[in-house]
């Protein structure tokens, strides 16, 4: 499904596409999230027309516990259900399982948790996290993982990647053993965990890449430790993962992370930044990071940034944004969240083009301060 394009010269930074049967994708590429079958705050129309968003992601342990399959089948899938016709990338839900789930057990046959929405038992397996994913009919899968928490001893996340690696094989046997429900081919991609140990990241990537995914994820970062460790672990990652497959870092991150991460060699992100940071009235833009709810711009009469591409900067002056986000108007989150996302696929634009024209090298490093700035 991935096609490598272009390597850049001095940076590991690729062009790539990723081919689905909802469309291609321009990697590399940010994924905005819409776990429960909604990016929040934006519509369907708005992630296609003013985004141009190419894939967005979707969520197995949210959309089973509610709607739940049986609704999801009856709708045709995640894509009739929330009348999306571009792909969609579903993680598994392991994550979810750690971070949210009241009461989990972790055995060989799965993940038994109970639901953080009404307390009910189940059981994700390896294999029933395919079901239930053919069930969404996502374009892209992801394996069920578990995702140690950082700092982690040794024992712990070497065991830990022994488990994961158990289940990515029944996962990638079931896959292979079981037909999509809804006509389009689906794709699925392994999870690399081994935590910040470089013996284990090298001997996941091996295992991970033996089993011929469609693409490989690098899993277990930007839970909490320093951006260096982050980077520095990435780097070393991406060398022991196979060339001629899409390379995914779950949930990262800022978009200096992105710009970093893609000359590591990342080709696709996901990350809440944009939309939960829109939400507390965090803007990012080319210029750097703005706290629109900060006094300083209550008196601020004028555009943010005229010439960029969003409704925010384009149309509001920076009092009227102050002001709805202050008073908790509903506008002030979808215009904020609107805007964060399109900087955020505007900036994967910028770094493909730069990657096109051999210009990526000079340009990233002072991309990245820029886009640190606080203003
Ligand atoms: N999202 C962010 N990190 C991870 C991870 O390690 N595993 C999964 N499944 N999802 C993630």
């Amino acid at each position: 499904m991935y096609t490598l394009r272009k390597k850049a010269a001095q940076t590991k930074a690729r062009l790539g596409t990723l081919q689905t049967d909802h469309g291609e994708i321009q990697t590399p590429i940010f994924m905005p999230v819409g776990t429960l079958g909604s990016v929040k705050a934006v519509s369907q129309d708005d992630l296609v027309n003013k985004i141009k968003a190419q894939i967005i992601l979707g969520n197995t342990y949210h959309l089973y516990l509610r709607p739940g399959n049986e609704i999801m089948q009856a709708a045709g899938g995640l894509h009739g259900f929330m009348g999306w016709d571009k792909p969609i990338l579903t993680d598994s839900g392991g994550y979810q399982i750690f971070s949210l789930s009241d009461i989990r057990d972790l055995k060989e046959k799965g993940a038994t948790f109970q639901s953080h929405l009404d307390g009910s038992k189940h059981l994700f397996t390896p294999e029933n996290v395919v079901d239930t994913q053919r069930i969404l009919g996502s374009d892209i899968m992801m394996i069920l993982d578990e995702c140690p928490p950082w700092p982690a001893e040794y024992d712990y996340v070497k065991e830990s990647m022994g488990l994961t690696h158990r289940w990515a094989k029944r996962g990638r046997e079931h896959f292979l053993k079981t037909d999509p429900i809804y006509g389009h081919k689906q794709h699925q991609f392994g999870i690399v965990q081994g935590g910040t140990y470089k013996d284990l990241r090298k001997e996941s990537s091996e295992f991970m890449a033996s089993l011929d995914f469609e693409g490989l994820a690098i899993g277990g970062l930007s839970v909490g430790e320093p951006t260096d460790i982050m980077y520095e672990i990435t780097d070393f990652n991406t060398d022991h993962l196979p060339e001629d497959k899409p390379r995914y870092l779950m949930g990262v991150g800022t978009p200096a992370n992105l710009i970093q991460c893609v000359a590591l060699g990342i080709d696709m992100f996901d990350c809440v930044m944009p939309t939960r940071n829109a939400r507390n009235g965090t803007i990012f833009t080319r210029n750097g990071r703005v706290n629109v709810r900060n006094a300083k711009w209550k008196h601020h009469h004028k555009l943010l940034d005229p010439d960029f591409p969003s409704d925010l900067c384009r149309r509001y002056n920076m009092s009227y944004i102050h002001h709805l986000i202050k008073s908790d108007e509903i506008l002030g989150l979808e215009l904020t969240s609107l805007h964060n996302l399109t900087f955020y696929l505007w900036l994967m634009e910028q770094i493909r083009e730069q990657i096109k024209n051999d210009t990526f090298q000079e340009w990233y490093p002072r991309m990245m301060e820029q886009v640190e700035q606080r203003i």
